[in-house]
């Protein structure tokens, strides 16, 4: 064979393997709204930087006729390219080649991508669109899935690892979502579920939809499972793209630092007036992340789940940060069961990957009442407490209103190793709000006097002063200059170096 006949032989092979299940397939594919593998990683990475790895690998099977039916690339595009010039993987399920379903080639060609993500330091991204294992491979699916959730453990911690499901991710197969750290989804087009809703009618007679059962809205409201939605596939990618600029590559490195666009030594007077003098007032704690981040750029992380508390990421000149804030303006801030987990969750992510945690405070304490009692609060807010205790990354702390009670201890306060905590001038810490500290101290006061008490308990207590007494808070800043001062708090706590006592893995409430 002449080396044009095998060049030719090499064009046909790219040509077919490109195809996936071929036209017809991609059509319905489109029609569903929903893009092909190939696609998807054109809109991921930056263009002409994909490098495809293993594009002519077909699975081995011989049951149930499947010899005849060979596909190149077998269901999953794997490889790498790059995020605004940064190396990262990706490995794309393409539903187009039996339902994206897992076979053992097809799990080899992902592991083998996670391994040199794991020896090169560079995150992973799986876009998953599958109907789950292989039916007709058996347990070399099953063995297959394994493999990657053995992966996705080793790896939880060392390399950020992101998951968009944007078709269906059923049964065992959601597993390895969950182990990673993000998962995105899209709305009415992508749904997770362990079992679905012919097994649930049988099983327990509910009668449920899929969207109902696993939609993105059910796992990004209901259940906390995912952390982003988007509106399509091409949105869902932008959003990655989005959220891996705050991140470094591997937990070696530092998360990228961008040029300074937005000027360090701006000043809010909006900000003095932004706590209501009324303690029980909402107000939008939003207002106040948004005003002193850099550009007003805040990319929060479940946004539409537990939202008495706001996670998420962003920059202060040019510094990517965490921030956890209680948010007056939804149950008042509480820290309840949902709550504490998404932020101890948050909180341990950024300590894995170095990224500074920023905490914005104004909390009346946990939750009370049965349900959250037997839901076991104790053990889910202590996983906040952990979380906050055992990171070592820069924490900074302002309180802008209430801390009170155990709140105050969890919610990053200078006892477990906070850095730099700061109280607004408006800023009550105590045991509990004046009115529940009086109502137990002194019984039967008549109402005059109950009145003088409490106020004899705000002016002593309900204030920063006490704390910033004995050092507990470092500062008692003027709210015009948050940003100034957390700039001024970042820069110091730049080179902080910090660890855990040496141990296998500490015990964290699960
Ligand atoms: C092999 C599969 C497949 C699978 C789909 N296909 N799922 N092939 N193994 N698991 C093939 C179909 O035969 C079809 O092939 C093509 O993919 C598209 O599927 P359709 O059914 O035509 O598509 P659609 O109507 O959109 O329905 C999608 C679907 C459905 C809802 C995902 O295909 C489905 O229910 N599949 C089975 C899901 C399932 O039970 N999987 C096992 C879960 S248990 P052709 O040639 O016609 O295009 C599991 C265990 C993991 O995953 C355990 C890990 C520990």
């Amino acid at each position: 064979m002449s080396l044009e006949s095998k060049i030719k032989v090499l064009e046909e092979k790219h040509q077919k393997a490109e195809l996936g299940g071929g036209l017809a397939r991609i059509d319905k594919q489109h029609k569903a709204g929903r893009k092909t593998a190939r696609e998807r990683i054109n809109d991921l990475l930056d263009p002409g930087t994909f490098v495809e790895i293993d594009k002519f690998v077909t699975h081995t099977s011989t049951e149930f006729g499947m010899q005849e039916k060979k596909i190149l690339g077998d269901g999953v595009v794997t490889g790498y390219g790059k995020i605004d010039g940064r190396l990262m993987y990706v490995f794309a399920q393409d539903f187009t080649v039996f339902g994206g379903s897992l076979s053992r080639a097809n799990a080899n060609k992902i592991t083998k991508i996670m391994d040199l993500a794991m020896k090169m330091g560079a995150p992973v991204i799986g876009l998953n669109d599958s109907g789950g294992a292989r039916i007709q491979e058996g347990v070399q699916s099953l063995a297959g899935y394994a493999d990657i959730f053995y992966r996705n453990v080793r790896s939880s911690g060392v390399i950020p690892q992101i998951s968009a499901v944007l078709g269906p991710c059923a049964g065992g197969a959601v597993y390895s979502p969950a182990i990673t750290d993000f998962i995105l989804m899209v709305k009415e087009s992508s749904y997770m579920f362990v079992t679905g809703p012919d097994v649930i009618k049988t099983v327990t007679h509910e009668e449920v939809t899929k969207e109902e059962l696993g939609g993105a809205m059910t796992h990004n409201k209901k259940s906390g499972v995912a952390h982003f939605t988007a509106e399509n596939d091409e949105q869902a990618m932008m959003m990655i793209r989005e959220l891996m600029g705050f991140l470094p590559l591997n937990n070696m490195e530092d998360p990228p630092r961008k040029p300074g666009t937005d000027d360090p030594n701006r000043t809010h007077p909006k900000l003095d007036n932004i706590v209501p003098s009324d303690p029980n007032k909402p107000y939008d704690m939003k207002e106040i992340i948004l005003t002193v981040v850099d550009n007003g750029h805040f990319l929060e992380v479940q946004p539409h789940y537990a939202q008495n508390i706001i996670v998420g990421f962003a920059r202060i000149d040019g510094r990517s940060v965490g921030i956890v804030a209680n948010q007056p303006k939804v149950l008042a801030g509480v820290l309840d069961i949902a709550s504490s987990i998404k932020a101890a969750r948050f909180v341990r992510f950024c300590d894995a990957f170095n990224i500074p945690l920023i905490t914005f405070e104004d909390v009346p304490g946990f939750l009370p009442g049965t349900t959250q009692e037997f839901g076991g609060i104790i053990k889910h807010g202590a996983k906040l407490l952990y979380a906050f205790a055992e990171a070592t990354v820069p924490k900074i702390t302002v309180i802008t209103r209430k801390a009170y009670g155990g709140a105050y201890d969890v919610m990053s306060s200078k006892h477990i190793g906070t850095d730099v905590n700061y109280a607004y001038p408006t800023a009550e810490i105590a045991v509990m709000g004046p009115e529940g500290a009086v109502n137990i101290i002194f019984k039967n006061l008549d109402p005059e006097a109950r009145k003088a008490k409490v106020q004899e308990y705000r002016d002593n207590f309900a204030s920063p002063f006490k704390a910033a007494e004995v050092g507990y808070i470092d500062e008692i800043i003027y709210p015009r200059n948050t940003r100034k001062k957390l700039i001024e708090a970042l820069e110091m706590t730049a080179n902080k170096s910090e660890s855990n006592p040496p141990k296998k893995h500490g015990n964290i409430p699960l």
